[in-house]
């Protein structure tokens, strides 16, 4: 594991985005794992800036997000469905039929997740997998005990995590109890991992997590038994770890990082905003990055 400490948050979002442009170029057909949450909106908004401004492929990839709430059907606004088409999905050249997420209705839900195990199967399996962080470690909703080998499944959220997420919410109370997502064995088999954690809020739980012990209560934690998994980080999500130092030195002297040290060209002259327009005023929903020319 690599733990990448960027000055700030539009440089951390920069480098997840030229990490998953570059693995896409080099394989066309790529299969790429999918987060939620606000952290990933400022990715997907890159994405589509280098969709637009420098052709950026999507027509051959197949995505799967890690989860969806249960209860919510595909188009109502809090459904990780709508999130997804709405960031991502409705503004690039991907597929909609190559897009997967659980599906929060289903009728029988141990047999929805046994599909979604064997739709990624099916598909050659994840090769690139990005993931956020809940303020309680989780990955996707994978809360404390989820257990280190377990596959898609229905969990109870937790109080944390119904809290952290109301803020997408109209009310606290409207936040659904249960979700599905991959398991911890899932996201664990995925090729590479790609996690990006940004501010204050993110400090605590990201020190516990990559330099903390692995448990159970901190599924994040398990990503320090993936032979491949990079954690981006701006400096304030990075501010309590021990050994950031020695984290610096290695983005500044490994080879392979070697193409993605400088920034973008629009993240240093202005930083690289995202201006969300209200859906009421777009009809797709549309993502402005601000600053792209
Ligand atoms: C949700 C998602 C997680 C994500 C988390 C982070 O809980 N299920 O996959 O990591 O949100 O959210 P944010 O980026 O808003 O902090």
């Amino acid at each position: 594991m690599e733990v990448i400490i960027r000055p700030n948050a539009d440089a951390a979002t920069d480098l997840v985005a030229r990490v998953i442009a570059k693995e896409l170029r080099d394989k066309p057909r790529l299969v790429i794992g999918l987060a939620t949450g606000r952290t990933m909106e400022s990715v997907y908004a890159r994405l589509v800036q280098m969709h637009r401004e420098e052709g950026l492929d999507f027509s051959a990839c197949h995505t799967f997000n890690l989860d969806e709430y249960v209860g919510l059907s595909g188009d109502h606004v809090n459904s990780y469905r709508h999130y997804m088409n709405h960031h991502l999905f409705g503004q690039v050249n991907i597929n909609l039929k190559n897009t997967h997420l659980p599906n929060g209705l289903a009728d029988d839900f141990e047999a929805e997740c046994a599909n979604y195990e064997n739709l990624i199967v099916n598909c050659g399996g994840i090769d690139l997998q990005l993931l956020g962080i809940g303020l309680n470690g989780h990955l996707g909703f994978n809360e404390p005990l989820s257990a280190l080998r377990s596959r898609t499944r229905v969990k109870t959220l937790s109080p944390v995590t119904r809290e952290q997420n109301a803020l997408l919410f109209q009310s606290p109370d409207q936040v659904p109890n249960r979700a599905i997502t991959m398991g911890v064995g899932t996201i664990l088999d995925c090729r590479r991992c790609l996690l990006l954690a940004t501010g204050e809020d993110k400090a605590e739980i990201v020190a516990k997590a990559f330099e903390g012990p692995i448990s159970s209560m901190i599924s994040a934690t398990t990503l320090q038994l993936h032979p491949e998994c990079s954690v981006i980080l701006d400096e304030a999500a990075g501010s309590r770890l021990k050994e950031s130092n020695h984290y610096r030195w290695i983005f500044a002297n490994e080879p392979h990082w070697e193409n993605f040290r400088a920034a973008s060209p629009a993240i240093a002259s202005n930083g690289f905003h995202v201006k969300l327009q209200p859906e009421s005023q777009s009809a797709k929903g549309i993502a402005t990055p601000v600053n792209s020319k």
